[in-house]
């Protein structure tokens, strides 16, 4: 794992440093792109007011709620649905990337990881892009991340070459191995074309 060096607990117990939530909520899926390519699961991010992709949270205060309450909050702005986060859906925490080497980040980045059911995430989609108060404001609107890939590169290389807030990259590429949600090898293979997909732009 990328990250993980911080357990939660001692996240929570480090003095001065600010807490973000974040989680990966995801489904199986039957249904097949051109009815023929399986989707398999239907992942959520979201574009971001910033034009980065991420996951769907933010800023917690533990002094004023449990981090999986502030993640319900921040799930009830940016998604439109209350959504109970638990303990178990927690996956890690530790340091956001720090701005310079010399100054470390006081920012610890909580990540968590929710199954659903297909239902439920299609409904989720549905608010999101409809009551969700921050929709068209800090959220630009939900995506599904392709994990498909095609001949020639299209799907999740591509993906993997856009632009993601802070290590959201990485907690999905991580999640993708962890929940077996991609073949180690085809990930791999995606991993290296994303690569060559950057050194062309
Ligand atoms: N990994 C690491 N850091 C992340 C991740 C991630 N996957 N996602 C977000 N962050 C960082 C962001 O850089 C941000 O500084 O965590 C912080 C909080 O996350 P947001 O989802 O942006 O927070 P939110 O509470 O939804 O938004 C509140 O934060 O980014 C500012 O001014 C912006 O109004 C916004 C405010
Ligand atoms: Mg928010
Ligand atoms: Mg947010």
């Amino acid at each position: 794992m990328a990250c993980g060096q911080l357990s939660r607990a001692e996240a929570l117990a480090c003095s001065g440093c600010r807490h973000a939530c974040h989680v990966m909520l995801y489904s199986d899926t039957e249904s097949q792109l051109f009815g023929k390519i399986p989707i398999r699961h239907i992942i959520l991010m979201q574009m971001r007011f910033d034009g980065l992709l991420g996951f769907p949270g933010g800023l917690v205060n533990p002094s004023e709620e449990t981090l999986e309450a502030g993640l319900s909050r921040e799930l009830l702005e940016e998604l439109g649905v209350a959504l109970p986060i638990s303990i178990e859906d927690h996956v890690d925490s530790c340091h956001a990337p720090a701005s310079s080497p010399s100054s470390p980040s006081r920012l610890i980045t909580h990540f968590y990881v929710k199954k659903m059911e297909e239902e439920q995430i299609k409904e989720v989609e549905r608010a999101a892009a409809s009551t969700a108060p921050d929709h068209g404001q800090e959220v630009l609107g939900m995506v599904r991340v392709p994990l498909y890939t095609r001949k020639g590169g299209g799907g999740l290389a591509p993906f993997l070459s856009h632009s993601f807030i802070g290590n959201a990259r990485s907690q999905l590429v991580d999640s993708l191995l962890r929940f077996n949600l991609v073949a180690p090898e085809e990930l791999h293979r995606a991993l290296t074309h994303s690569l060559k997909i950057h050194s062309h732009t």
